[in-house]
């Protein structure tokens, strides 16, 4: 298939629809690492065998995550002019139940959650799916894990196959690229600047004052660079999307080529993310193969090149500076800045760096306006957000909501509550540098400026609950003993700072340390936050600081155990 031309792209959709919405069954069955982790290679093998053999018309598809991790594998079985049903855990073992209640038209009650009737695609519109079988079946509508969620980053996620260009041309993918090309690049980064996006990747820098510069910058070579470094413990929300849903990102990077007038665009990736890796080549050869990258794609005179690097994974190597450093074949420590990479980055050219979340919103504001993008979250942090729920939450995985949206919600309507019902004591939002938040808490918003003001981090989209039986001198520990870890060594408070910390926090459990002790982590924090070089140093206090600010008395019970 070579799409040259807008009209090509057209009638490249009008056939894609075909395997998406076949005149047969179709079955997909949720293959990112979540559902790999959970046995869903067997599963899908399985269902081919057990199709095959009890010759039922439909086909099997391996799609990305849907978000519920905690129900893999998942299974979405569709009979044309019927509700979607999805399914899970569905193990290998019970393939063959699940078949035969679909050859006896009956759903497999055992593992049915919840049926889609319709869906409301931001790009599509309302794709209607059939009927609902009767009152028997939660709708996707009235769901708990779903029914606060808004699918933007994550509309295809889960539904189509992440290794077939045409499924995401049927959902409307690449159809904002071939807007972007009427329009001139200015007025791109000026749609991108009032559609008030902030960066994903922590930072919350808006977006379109970035591009601007970078696009203002005189140089007859720039780059682009999308960071998937996301070495931070616990999440994994970027690697399940990319697994879901390459072309979003690559439509955002050719659209910013574009804008910016770059032609060269790096993925840093961390190389044991091998299943996402293997996808976006994947994707990136399918869209090379189809002319939407290369040479004068869609016509447009646009030329982008895309090259994936990958990376050991080092918490550092995702702050900018280390990034461009290890692509340029360094070592992976941050540099000072100014110059910021978009006046001299990677090999002293003009760069534009952004978070892979960043780069998927693209397509959506330009395809849908700045207007409708910035009438979702809060007035200074537009858009919705991806989140990782980890923890001590019932049902962890991979959700999208609205900024704005109250933690309450995200943990207990979304999240279904604490694990094994017990009491909520703390939050860690915005990864290791993030704050834990106390229970008390629970009604700040999922809002840049707002968790800021509370001591926290919107961060990248990590959310971390921790249950009654946590302990926070140890949680604090634990992620002192990352930054320590993770620091490159370059500024003497990062380095022997955070080192100092973890040793008196040893103390402290240990049953060694006084209420002095509590004094000294306060004031030991504060050069590390002023003098380091970059945000992990300035940042690694913020374990200690936050914990002993709001669960002083876990300090307390160890100090008293030898009072
Ligand atoms: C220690 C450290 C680690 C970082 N890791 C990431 C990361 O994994 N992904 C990311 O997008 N940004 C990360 N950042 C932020 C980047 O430096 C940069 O601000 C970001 O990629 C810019 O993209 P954005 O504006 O779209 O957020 C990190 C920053 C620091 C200080
Ligand atoms: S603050 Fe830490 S991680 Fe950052 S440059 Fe200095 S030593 Fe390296």
């Amino acid at each position: 298939m070579k799409i040259t031309d807008i009209q090509a792209l057209v009638e490249a959709k009008s056939k894609a629809r075909e395997p998406l919405f076949p005149g047969s069954m179709r079955i997909t069955i949720g293959t990112a690492s979540c559902g790999i982790a959970k046995g869903a290679a067997k599963t899908l093998q399985a269902l081919k065998t057990g199709i095959a053999s009890r010759k039922i018309a439909a086909q099997v598809v391996a799609v990305g995550c849907n978000g519920l991790c905690h129900k893999e594998p998942i299974v979405e079985v569709h009979i044309p002019g019927k509700a979607k049903i999805v399914y899970g855990p569905i193990t290998e073992k019970e393939v063959s139940a699940l078949l035969q209640s679909i050859v006896k038209d009956e759903l497999y009650r055992d593992r049915a959650l919840l049926g889609i009737d319709a869906e409301n695609h931001i790009l599509e519109g309302i794709i209607r799916y059939g009927e609902l079988p009767g009152n028997s079946i939660t709708s996707y509508k009235d769901y708990d894990f779903y029914r606060l969620q808004h699918k933007v980053i994550l509309r295809n996620a889960g539904v189509i196959d992440p290794e077939n260009i045409q499924e995401y041309i049927a959902r409307g993918g690449y159809s904002s690229l071939a807007k972007a090309f009427r329009m001139k690049p200015a007025d791109i980064i000026q749609e991108i600047i009032k559609s008030g996006l902030r960066g994903r990747g922590g930072g919350g820098f808006p977006v379109g004052i970035k591009w601007k510069s970078c696009r203002e910058t005189k140089s007859s070579k720039k780059y682009l660079i999308c960071n998937v470094s996301e070495g931070e413990p616990g999440i994994g929300m970027h690697r399940s999307f990319l697994e879901s849903d390459p072309h979003s990102v690559i439509e955002g990077l050719i659209i910013g080529a574009y804008a910016i007038g770059a032609q060269e665009a790096y993925v840093y990736i961390r190389d044991n993310y091998r299943l996402a890796v293997s996808r976006l080549q994947k994707a990136v050869s399918e869209a090379t193969e189809a002319g939407l990258l290369g040479k004068n794609i869609l016509g447009s005179g646009t030329s982008l090149a895309i090259k994936i690097k990958e990376g050991g994974g080092r918490f550092v190597c995702g702050e900018e500076t280390a990034l461009i450093a290890c692509i340029e074949g360094k070592i992976g420590e941050p540099r000072q800045r100014p110059p910021f990479p978009t006046i001299s980055g990677l090999f002293g050219q003009p760069t534009c760096i952004n978070n892979v979340e960043t780069w998927a919103n693209i397509p959506v504001i330009i395809i849908k306006g700045s207007e409708w993008f910035s009438s979702i979250g809060s007035a200074n942090t537009t858009g919705t957000k991806v989140l990782s729920l980890a923890g001590d939450i019932a049902c962890p995985g991979m959700i999208e909501v609205p900024m704005g949206t109250s933690l309450k919600d995200v943990v207990f309507t979304i999240g279904g509550g604490v694990a094994h019902g017990k009491a909520l004591k703390g939050i860690q939002t915005g990864g290791p540098s993030g704050g834990v938040l106390p229970a008390r808490m629970i009604d700040l918003k999922i809002d840049y400026d707002e968790l800021k003001a509370a001591g926290s981090l919107l961060g990248s989209g990590g959310m971390i609950i921790m249950s009654e039986d946590t302990d926070m001198v140890k949680i604090a520990r634990y992620f002192t003993e990352f930054f320590a870890k993770e620091s490159c060594g370059k500024c003497t408070p990062c380095r022997e700072g955070i080192c100092r910390i973890g040793d008196m926090l040893d103390e402290i459990i240990a049953g060694q340390g006084t209420e002095q002790y509590l004094t000294y982590l306060e004031k030991m924090s504060r050069p590390i936050t002023e003098a380091s070089a970059c945000a992990l140093g300035k940042t690694a206090p913020v374990p200690v600081l936050s914990t002993l600010k709001h669960f002083r008395e876990d300090y307390m019970a160890y100090i008293k155990k030898i009072a």
